[in-house]
């Protein structure tokens, strides 16, 4: 590869790339993708390993600081974490001004961005202890920020967090916990939401990742690129593709056209129907965090002895796909969100947190990459081209007066 930016600027060549796919906006250690061959690393270690023997915190803390933690960091990070998961008391206002009805993921990127209001005296960006000070803050309150946005859009009282419970547990109780009864974590969705939060932790310059450089390249501080991020990620092309793809299989079931309809207009492209779930811009052979996602699918349904007919329309539809030729010849294999819906909704979670679940999941992602950008003394304001189509110079006409 060649520096683009000293070739362009030394020969006044343009590059015209649309959604950039051809255009690297950066160097980085993070994470390394092969999309032919299905390779997904994070800081050198596969995704299969980390998937079966760690832990979010702890890939969280290989992404932001590069190299597995010793017990003893892991213990003072996860310690860190635990003692930042309170909210300030006013920011819960923020919550009763929105409608039960708001999208949490709108709710998200507001709650996000007040929270740098809290905290003015630690924004400096060229200042270590503060961004390592809004790294843990915000690590920590992003899932009870998530989960209060479940509780208001159920009804239900928000909890404080409990400091003796586990990073994930503790998400689960504020989601499902109440003030009436005691709730007991079940141990099988709590490995299974820990491994697909370390399945979406980081994916390199995605959009949102993209977004969250980008505003951190004018030197905003974290909370306001991270922020920018969810609300990136909100779209049903990016991470809101997890509960559009509920929302199809959904559809396929109430309209009773069956697969093999949907799968023929999905070819036709009536009315831009797309199969939710499908494609990838950087894999064109599989997604190696769908296999994955898909093994936690079965085991959890198995586990909890659900029989969601919805299961049965997914793996149906997958087959469809990838035995069709117009799927095929596109290179058309399910992503990370094919599969990660049913089982949030087997674990309990209404359709519209699924995306939310996800921002949680790529926070270590976001952070890191922000961060590394931010300590790269070569990284510049981002700023791109435009190749102008528009009206070339042209009079105002003289005495225009509207009546
Ligand atoms: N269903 C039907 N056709 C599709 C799909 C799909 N899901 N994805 C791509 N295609 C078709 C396009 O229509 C196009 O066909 P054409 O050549 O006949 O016009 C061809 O495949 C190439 O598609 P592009 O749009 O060029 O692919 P691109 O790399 O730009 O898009 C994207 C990637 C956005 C992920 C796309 O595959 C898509 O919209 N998928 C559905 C949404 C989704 O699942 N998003 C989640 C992605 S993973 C993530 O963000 C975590």
């Amino acid at each position: 590869s060649i520096d683009f930016s000293t070739f362009t600027k030394q020969t006044g060549l343009t590059a015209l790339d649309y959604g950039f796919v051809n255009t690297a906006s950066t160097r980085s250690e993070i994470t390394y993708i092969d999309g032919d061959e299905g390779i997904l690393r994070y800081r050198g270690y596969p995704i299969e390993q980390l998937a079966k023997g760690s832990t979010f915190l702890e890939v969280a803390y290989l992404l932001i600081y590069g190299e597995l933690p010793t017990e003893e960091e892991y213990l003072a990070f996860e310690n860190r974490i635990t003692r930042h998961t309170l909210l300030h008391e006013d920011i819960k206002h923020l919550f009763d001004a929105l409608p039960f009805s708001a999208h949490p993921m709108s709710v998200l990127s507001s709650a996000v961005a007040a929270l740098a209001t809290y905290y003015e005296d630690s924004l400096d960006v060229h200042d270590p202890e503060a961004v390592e000070i809004n790294t843990i803050r915000l690590l920590a309150k992003l899932p009870v920020i998530a989960a209060y946005a479940h509780k208001k859009s159920v009804g239900q009282a928000f909890l404080y967090p409990d400091n003796s419970l586990s990073f994930v547990d503790n998400f689960l109780k504020l989601n499902f916990g109440n003030f009436a009864e005691p709730y007991e974590v079940d141990p099988v969705l709590s490995r299974a939401l820990d491994r697909l939060l370390i399945l979406h932790a980081d994916h390199e310059q995605n959009a949102s990742t993209s977004t969250v450089r980008l505003v951190g390249s004018t030197d905003a501080n974290l909370y306001a690129s991270i922020s920018a991020g969810i609300s990136a990620l909100y779209g049903p092309l990016h991470g809101g593709a997890n509960e559009a793809v509920l929302n199809m299989l959904a559809q396929i079931r109430d309209s009773g056209e069956g697969v093999q309809r949907f799968v023929q207009k999905v070819k036709n492209k009536e009315d831009g129907v797309k199969l939710m779930g499908f494609g990838h811009r950087v894999y064109k052979s599989y997604d190696p965090r769908a296999k994955l996602v898909k093994e936690s699918a079965d085991e959890v349904l198995a586990a909890l002895g659900v029989d969601d007919p919805l299961l049965e329309i997914a793996v149906e539809l997958e087959q469809a796909a990838l035995n069709d030729e117009y799927f095929q010849a596109r290179r058309l294999y399910p992503n990370v969100d094919f599969y990660t819906g049913i089982i949030y909704k087997a674990m309990g979670f209404p359709t519209r947190m699924f995306t939310p679940l996800f921002a949680i999941g790529r926070l270590p992602g976001w952070i890191a990459q922000w961060r590394e950008q931010n300590a790269d003394p070569k990284s510049k304001i981002g700023r791109p081209q435009q190749l102008y189509t528009g009206a070339t110079e042209r009079e105002y006409p003289n005495g225009r007066e509207f009546s």
